[in-house]
């Protein structure tokens, strides 16, 4: 994993086999991926769904694939460089998904897909600070021409601000106990690296054995959310109707957090002339679920426009 990946062609593992794509199957069906029909992937990632997509649009159908993080971009043009020109890229969040189909001249388009969170690439690359099984400095940027990392939230916020994030983004009952060490410890050292936070977690939450987490799973969460301000991207792209796509197009978001999941269910009841596709969230099954761990939280929604 890491920057090998991208640099050294010929030694790198296959983007396919670094991010299994989540309830691709159920994905596909709700988007009737159709012939030389046009789609969007707003968080291409390692381009699962995609490669997916442009398969069974084929010959014709196209692909805009949007991501804020120019190596998962990198990875996904290469491992779509067979499609050829079906296969369009941007560098950016997908709330500019209207500019960008502006710039390559698309009208509207047959359906879009959002998978949010993180990719496996990023969680395991151990530069990029994420996760917290590798020792490193703390980012968690997915755009890294962003400007604010994590260790700048931890050395810069108020206590209760620092609180508030691992409450409200990581569901974290010991919140205030990890806010107030944190901010002890600053005093003291700057926090640096991936290791020293999950120390202070590890001394601020009561150790249970009945836990199945590592207590610093919900906080790592929660920075990352913060860092990357994924709920206000989220919406702000939802806050008005997807109008670039046609009548009868769909828009699938498969979320991971319960914040999220609210976020998109309340969008599209707010939706005028769209049809909710999913009055339940559709879940992951077993089998998937146990051939990837990560599919365990999925929530997939979808709706379609209407005449
Ligand atoms: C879970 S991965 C997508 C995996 C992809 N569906 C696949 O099958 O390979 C999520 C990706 O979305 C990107 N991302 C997250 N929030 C984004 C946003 N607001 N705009 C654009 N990309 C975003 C991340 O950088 C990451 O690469």
């Amino acid at each position: 994993m890491g920057p090998k990946n991208d640099t050294e062609p010929g030694t790198e593992t296959p983007p396919e086999a670094l991010h299994r794509p989540v309830m691709l199957g159920e994905v596909l069906d709700l988007l009737q991926v159709g012939a030389d029909h046009d789609y969007v992937d707003g968080t291409l990632g390692l381009g699962g769904h995609a490669a997916a997509i442009l398969e069974k649009s084929a010959p014709e159908g196209r692909l805009l694939g949007i991501d804020r993080d120019q190596r998962a971009l990198s990875l996904a043009e290469r491992r779509l460089a067979g499609f050829g020109s079906r296969a369009q890229f941007r560098h950016g969040t997908y709330d500019r998904v209207g500019e960008f189909l502006n710039e390559l001249g698309w009208a509207e388009v047959h359906g879009m897909v959002l998978d949010l969170g993180v990719s496996s690439l990023q969680l395991d690359d151990p530069e990029r600070g994420f996760g917290f099984l590798q020792d490193s400095a703390l980012d968690m940027r997915m755009d890294l021409e962003e400007e604010v990392t994590a260790r700048e939230l931890l050395d810069d916020l108020p206590e209760k601000e620092l609180e508030a994030i691992f409450r409200e983004y990581g569901e974290e009952r010991f919140a205030r106990r990890i806010a107030r060490l944190i901010v002890r410890s600053r005093e003291e050292n700057p926090i640096r690296t991936t290791r020293e936070l999950c120390q202070i977690v590890s001394r601020a939450v009561p150790f249970s054995k009945a836990q199945k987490i590592h207590p610093a799973t919900r906080v790592f969460q929660a920075l990352r959310i913060a860092v990357n301000r994924e709920l206000d991207l989220l919406r702000k792209f939802l806050s008005k109707p997807p109008d670039f796509l046609k009548v009868g197009g769909v828009l699938a978001v498969i979320s991971f957090h319960s914040l999220e999941d609210r976020i998109v269910k309340w969008a599209f009841r707010s939706f005028e002339n769209f049809q909710i596709l999913t009055k339940k969230p559709l879940r992951p099954g077993a089998e998937e679920v146990s051939i990837n761990p990560r599919a365990r939280s999925a929530k997939l929604r979808a709706v379609r426009r209407l005449e």
